[in-house]
């Protein structure tokens, strides 16, 4: 017996942003909608939405997108935003216009500012992006960085405390841990994610932050072979990579 959800024809095409019920019922018709080699000519139909259906289903001649449970790695280019608070050009540009229209729709798991790179997580699985970005969950994110000035000596020191304050809030930051690369680059891996966290905690540090790059969420690194701008669909290793690293806890 089968656990998958299943859901009409047109309603699963139409949320995935092929168009509307109706356009999804007129390629129906049209003999465009093909599984398992044949086509299905009556939208009303259910469909179990199994994790291979792309791989079973053609949609005007091209396999089916991704049903819903999809999860991306992205590496994230400068000048890119996640969120249209910020301006400037959306991450989701980045992605095919037809995933644009997808409901549920995809989110950043997290978010990276407009002029930082690296590896950026979206989805449109509700539980997921809770497992990842909540509290106690404690997922690490590594950071490289680099800094303007030469480090002074006591920055390991002071981020590893965890009595840190950043400006404006009275709870300290815990413990960060810190790799000296060299006098101006560093690598970072923290265990919480607040506001612009970095970059405000060198500022704090008397020095400023010329270049941030995160290359690794959890036990997730991003890969080299993925270039700036480019995505890639999440594996269940990859998922576990990123929720299974060790914790702080
Ligand atoms: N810290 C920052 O300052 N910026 C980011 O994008 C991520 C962490």
């Amino acid at each position: 017996m089968s656990k998958s959800p299943s859901l009409r024809l047109d309603r699963l095409l139409a949320n995935l942003g092929y168009g509307s019920r109706r356009e999804i019922g007129l390629l129906a018709k049209a003999d465009l909608i093909v599984l398992d080699g044949a086509p299905l000519r009556d939208a009303n139909q259910r469909i179990a939405v199994t994790p291979d259906l792309s791989g079973r289903m053609v949609v005007d001649g091209d396999p089916l997108d991704p049903p819903p449970g999809l999860a991306l790695m992205m590496h994230k280019p400068l000048g890119v935003t996640c969120s249209h608070k910020e301006v400037g050009p959306l991450v989701y540009g980045l992605l095919p216009e037809r995933w644009r229209r997808r409901d549920p729709a995809l989110s950043t798991i997290g978010r990276l500012d407009k002029e930082t790179s690296g590896l950026l997580l979206l989805t449109d699985d509700g539980a997921l992006l809770h497992k990842v970005i909540a509290p106690k969950s404690n997922v690490a994110k590594r950071y490289r960085v680099a800094l303007d000035r030469p480090l002074k000596g006591d920055e390991v020191m002071v981020l590893g405390s965890g009595s840190m304050l950043l400006d404006g809030e009275d709870k300290p930051l815990l413990p960060v841990e810190m790799e000296v690369e060299d006098e101006t680059h560093v690598v970072v891996t923290l265990h919480e994610g607040r506001y612009h966290q970095v970059r405000r905690m060198f500022a704090a540090l008397g020095n400023h932050v010329t270049a941030l790059h995160r290359d690794r969420i959890g036990g997730l690194t991003l890969p080299d072979d993925l270039e700036a701008g480019a995505y890639r669909i999440l594996t269940e290793d990859d998922i576990r990579a990123v929720l299974g690293a060790p914790s702080l806890a």
